[in-house]
């Protein structure tokens, strides 16, 4: 078959502890289902090489990185040393845009074995998808500081929402929930405060619903939609969600499952004209680096993602991602489990564990 080569970034902090666990599992997966993929590592999109050279990535990251088949990334920022808007607008957002991974694919799921900080809920009462908007939205670069250092000093930032933009995210997030067995869709709005985007997604929304008649669909706005996924997750099926209000959510619901260090997310281009990313939801945790006790589920489960997609429908692959999937919650249930959820384990024991289970 085919030879699939996959670009392997660690970035900073616990990105190069995780990662080393999650090429392992879906190395190990690989050989018994037969697929060939290959790792190429790369030490930059990292802040020890913006600190050697001026700038998070070599300038022909592009033509490097596009004839990858996926990019499977650790974590970037080290705000010690290094901005974050510098190191994350210099590696990860350049990705996500010029690579057009539109779709910010974020799994929340309560997993066997795992305490829930939430009072009587258990595995398969959390069970939906955050479809976040990947590409523009409230990470703009349209703005600017004026009359900087005066009492005068203003700074502006837009917001964009195209229709293009717009549309692909809700046409996505439509056909996720269109083959889901519940087919509920949530669209995150602030259509009441927000009073030009918003009501301009809430109209995308509405039109996206007419030929998708088989979704049962309604609009929250985002803060109470944040007070229901701790009240009421398990009403939720496929939120999609603007840029920023995904990129909240899809902390919030993997907090509401028991941590943040099992939540993984796959940074999709749907049409594969450019590789899609595959990474943790969770940062380089500066709080935590160098003790080697990060959770690599997250790392892991986002290998497992990262087979299904290149897979697409291949038997083969659907196997290595639920041989993945099945091994995580083996070792959920059985142990060894990292200290976030309860355990005295270590990253590499709990990688290990989760090898020897595929
Ligand atoms: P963070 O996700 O790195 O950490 C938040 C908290 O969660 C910390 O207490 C950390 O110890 C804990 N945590 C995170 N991952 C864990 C894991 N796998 N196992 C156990 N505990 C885990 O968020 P932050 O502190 O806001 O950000 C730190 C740096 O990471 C910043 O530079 C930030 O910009 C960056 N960041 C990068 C990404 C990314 O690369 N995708 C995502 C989020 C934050
Ligand atoms: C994420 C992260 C990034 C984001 C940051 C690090 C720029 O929080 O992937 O969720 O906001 O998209
Ligand atoms: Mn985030």
């Amino acid at each position: 078959g085919k030879t699939y080569r996959v670009a392997a970034i660690a970035g900073d902090g616990i990105g190069k502890e995780v990662l080393p666990e999650g090429m392992r599992a879906v190395e190990t997966a690989a050989a018994k289902f037969g697929l060939e993929i290959e790792f190429t590592s790369f030490d930059w999109a990292s802040c020890d090489y913006y600190l050697q050279h001026g700038q998070m990535m070599p300038d022909d990251w592009f033509e490097t990185l596009k004839g990858f088949d996926a990019i499977y990334f650790g974590a970037v920022g080290w705000p010690a040393t290094v901005p974050d808007h510098i190191s994350l607008w210099g590696s990860l957002i350049k990705f996500r845009r010029e690579f057009d991974q539109y779709v910010n694919l974020r799994p929340v799921r309560l997993l066997p074995g795992v305490p829930c900080p939430l009072a009587n809920r258990k595995p398969g009462d959390i069970d939906f998808f955050v479809v976040r908007e990947n590409t523009e939205g409230e990470y703009s670069s349209v703005g600017g500081r004026m009359f900087a250092g005066t009492e005068r000093e203003f700074v502006l930032q837009e917001a964009v929402f195209t229709r293009h933009g717009v549309d692909r995210i809700l046409k996505f997030a439509f056909e996720l929930a269109e083959g889901r067995p519940r087919r509920k869709l949530t669209a995150a709005t602030k259509s009441n405060g927000i009073s030009i985007s918003m009501p301009y997604w809430d109209e995308r929304v509405e039109e996206m619903a007419k030929s998708h008649p088989g979704v049962s669909w309604d609009r929250q706005h985002i803060d109470i939609l944040s007070a229901r996924f701790v009240m009421q997750p398990d009403r939720f099926d496929v939120v999609v969600a603007s840029n920023l209000f995904g990129d909240i959510l899809s902390d919030l619901g993997p907090a509401c499952t028991g941590t943040i260090g099992m939540a993984p997310s796959a940074n999709l281009n749907p049409e594969r004209r450019f590789p899609s990313l595959f990474e943790p939801v969770h940062g380089s945790a500066p709080d935590i680096f160098g003790k080697g006790i990060a959770n690599p589920v997250a790392m892991i489960w986002s290998g497992a993602m990262m087979l299904d997609f290149l897979g697409n429908g291949d038997a083969a692959f659907k196997a290595a991602h639920d041989a993945i999937i099945a091994a995580i919650e083996t070792v959920l249930t059985q142990g060894p489990r990292t200290p976030d959820i309860g355990g005295t384990a270590g990253t590499a024991e709990v990688g290990k564990a989760i090898a020897a289970a595929i």
